[in-house]
């Protein structure tokens, strides 16, 4: 292993899994969630100084495109009315980056979604995303990119979508050739207009 930050990501990655692992899901391999894993989890506004978890988890992530820690610490100096980290004592478990468009000052733009592996599945990133939306000043419609893989990012959104009743309409944005790199396409989701306030659940 030559590139240092390769190893690191794979100790890190390593630790994460055999943190979470309870016996009885090393044995069945099914998972075995405790009901309250994510009751003492808050979610709040960020500082700079949560950017550097949120960096750790978007490179833990092995998903995302894992920026640098400076542009997570700026992210959180500069967008933190639209965006949210969420803690567990002193350490960030996830967290969502978004921007109201300039074009569309009434559209928040949901950059990044990240949910560290021992609270997912609980609700934390749909909680997340309510929390954004409701935070960010005179919002309607929210946006989003997604890579036609991701299926557990679709169905986040379209959740989202389906508890404020409202379309959630998909159209092809950015592809492979401009992305680079190998990277899958970028669709576009627009969800709204949304009236704040009136949820169905
Ligand atoms: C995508 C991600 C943020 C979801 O976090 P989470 O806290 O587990 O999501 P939630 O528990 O709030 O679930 C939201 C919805 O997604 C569904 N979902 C969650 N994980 C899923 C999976 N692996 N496969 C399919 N659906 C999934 C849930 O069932 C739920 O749908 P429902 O409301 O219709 O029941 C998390 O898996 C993650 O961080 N993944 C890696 C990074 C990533 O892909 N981010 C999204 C792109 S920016």
């Amino acid at each position: 292993m030559n590139d240092p930050l390769s190893g690191c990501i794979r100790r890190r990655t390593l630790l994460t899994f055999l943190d979470m692992i309870a016996p009885e899901e090393a044995e069945t391999g099914a998972p075995a969630r405790s009901p309250d894993a994510v009751s003492d989890i808050e979610i709040r506004v960020p500082e700079p100084a949560d950017g550097v978890g949120m960096w750790r988890l978007a490179v833990e992530s092995q998903v995302l495109d894992a920026n640098s820690r400076y542009a997570y610490v700026l992210w959180c100096r500069d967008f933190a009315a639209t965006s949210v980290v969420a803690v567990r004592g002193d350490r960030a478990v996830g967290y969502v980056t978004g921007y109201m468009r300039p074009e569309a000052p009434t559209t928040v733009v949901v950059w990044q979604v990240c949910v560290d592996a021992s609270a997912q599945g609980e609700g934390l990133a749909g909680r997340m995303l309510d929390a954004v939306y409701d935070g960010a000043p005179g919002v309607d419609r929210m946006e989003t990119t997604i890579t036609p893989d991701n299926d557990s990012s679709i169905r986040l959104f379209t959740s989202f979508a389906k508890r404020h009743d409202v379309p959630i309409e998909r159209s092809d944005l950015f592809g492979r050739e401009l992305l680079g790199d190998g990277h899958e396409p970028e669709d576009l989701y627009r969800i709204g207009p949304t009236t704040k306030g009136e949820t169905t659940s």
